[in-house]
């Protein structure tokens, strides 16, 4: 593995970028989400709130995307690096998209939850698997317990999830590895700047990110060309 020696505990943290090659869209690029669609009209508590139904035809759409898309080679990479270096790598994604699990990455940390998932804005009834598409729906489905169902997202306002395990490997690795994130949204945009004096830190993309001073070293190209030839190009 290119700059990666056998003994490195590996913090990958992937964004939007990875997923691109994909066919799913980027949030901030030129024709990113966010310039068709006002975060806080479909992704916030309050979004929620004042309009249910427009959010979910926001997920619905994102779920319909989502899944006709398949992983590419940055996926596949990163999912051969797992194989290679087991418990020593741990893969944290703002994606709420199941890519990288279809490449067969295990135990991916979503940060931002997960688009095939929903889960109830009332009880503490688990997240549960729905890649249901609502748009519009008639009623918003509802839990046993009355509450409505909601996507199991991280919206704005909201706290990330699994952020005790996430630090704690932020601390231990000796590599941070971030792809494919324009380094805007917090907490992830200071993750580079959170990794112990002992780790390095990459980032890779076709771009510079807003957090470039906070890494060692950028790899400017596609995740999907950069990464193969990164991770598997002998130690
Ligand atoms: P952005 O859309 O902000 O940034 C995507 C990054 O991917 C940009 O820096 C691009 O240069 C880069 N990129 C594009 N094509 C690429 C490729 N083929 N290979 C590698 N990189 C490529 O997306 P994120 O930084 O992931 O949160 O956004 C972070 C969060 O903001 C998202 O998780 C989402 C959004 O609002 C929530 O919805 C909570």
């Amino acid at each position: 593995m290119k700059r990666l020696a056998s003994a490195d505990r590996v913090f990958i943290l992937t964004g939007a970028g990875i997923s691109a090659e994909s066919g799913i869209p980027t949030f901030r690029g030129v024709n990113g989400l966010w310039r068709n669609y006002r975060i806080e009209e479909v992704a916030s508590p309050e979004a929620w709130h004042r309009d249910p139904r427009l959010v979910w035809e926001f997920y619905s759409m994102r779920r319909r995307v989502a899944a006709a898309a398949k992983p590419n080679a940055g996926h596949f990479a990163l999912s051969k690096l797992g194989d290679t270096i087991g418990d020593k790598l741990l893969l944290c994604t703002q994606n709420v998209d199941d890519l990288h699990e279809q490449a067969g990455s295990r135990n991916v940390v979503h940060m931002h939850g997960e688009l095939f998932k929903s889960r109830c804005d009332t009880c503490s009834r688990p997240p549960f698997p729905d890649s249901e598409t609502y748009d519009p729906p008639a009623e918003i489905p509802r839990c046993h317990c009355g509450g409505r169902i909601r996507p199991h997202i991280c919206w704005f306002g909201e706290i990330p999830f699994h952020m005790d395990r996430i630090y704690e490997n932020l601390q231990r690795c000796t590599a941070f590895i971030a792809i494919g994130t324009s380094g805007q949204v917090e907490p992830a945009a200071t993750f580079a700047a959170a990794v112990g004096d002992h780790a390095r830190s990459i980032y890779i993309g076709p771009e510079e990110p807003a957090n470039a001073s906070t890494f060692t070293e950028v790899i400017l190209g596609k995740a999907g060309d950069v990464l193969p030839s990164l991770l598997d190009g002998g130690d």
